[in-house]
């Protein structure tokens, strides 16, 4: 592995998913020890769980706020933040809804999946709710169930998003994957926008996917061992 002089590109992306935020703490999705083995998505994260039993999708949605905040950013995080103060451009597309990268201190980062920290009344927007607890489990003003702000199993993804993330990734010559099984889709598309935009491709992950083909460079790695040296 050799490392990136960041003043060599004039715009970097860093396109992360879950095993960013493994060495904080924050479990994975997918393999051993991951969410999706031990709570089945179909009863915590889609619109007919919340539908059927909205309490226990709120309560499941308690348990992992109070598990990232018991999590702090590690050095991974901070490389990112810190090289987004020197360099002019420098953007985080996150999978993630953990806050781990503002927590950080990165300031450009767009939410592909929403954020844990965000709540949605039908009928009267979005609200931001940061405890370990949500403030209210109802909408203070029309009673409606408070949704978490998270794209979940069958959810559309915002277009606005996709379209704000697929500019950034057409115009970066830099494109750095970290932490990502590269399964969920539209996401999952990225890195080959990257790769046919002419940008270069890192993908950092201790582990091969079907995706990894599409990088000029694969770090097999974890995030926080690879990215202080990649930037030192
Ligand atoms: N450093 C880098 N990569 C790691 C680390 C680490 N310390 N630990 C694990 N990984 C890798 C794993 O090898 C795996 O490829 O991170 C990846 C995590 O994959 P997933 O759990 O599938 O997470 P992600 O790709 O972010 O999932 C996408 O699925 O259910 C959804 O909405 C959820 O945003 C999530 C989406």
């Amino acid at each position: 592995m050799t490392t990136i002089k960041s003043d060599n590109y004039k715009s970097i992306v860093f396109f992360t998913g879950a095993g960013m935020s493994a060495e904080s703490g924050v479990p994975t999705y997918r393999g051993r020890g991951g969410i999706w083995s031990q709570y089945k998505w179909e009863e915590y994260a889609c619109q007919e769980a919340f539908d059927r039993d909205p309490e226990k999708v709120l309560k499941f949605h308690e348990l992992r706020r109070q598990s990232v905040l018991a999590c702090a950013p590690h050095v991974g995080h901070t490389v990112i933040a810190e090289l987004e103060k020197k360099h002019p451009r420098v953007i985080v597309v996150s999978q993630n809804i953990d806050g781990m990268h503002q927590r950080a201190g990165s300031k450009q980062v767009i939410e592909l999946h929403g954020s844990l920290w965000r709540v949605r009344c039908p009928s009267h927007g979005i609200f931001q709710d940061m405890g370990e607890k949500f403030e209210n489990y109802k909408c203070t003003q029309c009673g409606s169930w408070l949704r978490p702000d998270i794209t979940w199993f069958g959810d559309m993804l915002d277009q606005d998003v996709i379209t704000e993330a697929t500019i950034v990734i057409r115009q970066c010559d830099l494109f750095i994957s970290i932490g990502t099984s590269g399964v969920v889709w539209p996401a999952a598309g990225f890195p080959k926008v990257a790769r046919e935009h002419g940008a270069y491709c890192v993908e950092i992950n201790p582990e091969p996917n079907e995706m990894s083909s599409l990088y000029n460079e694969s770090v097999r790695e974890t995030a926080g061992v690879v990215l202080p040296r990649l930037f030192a």
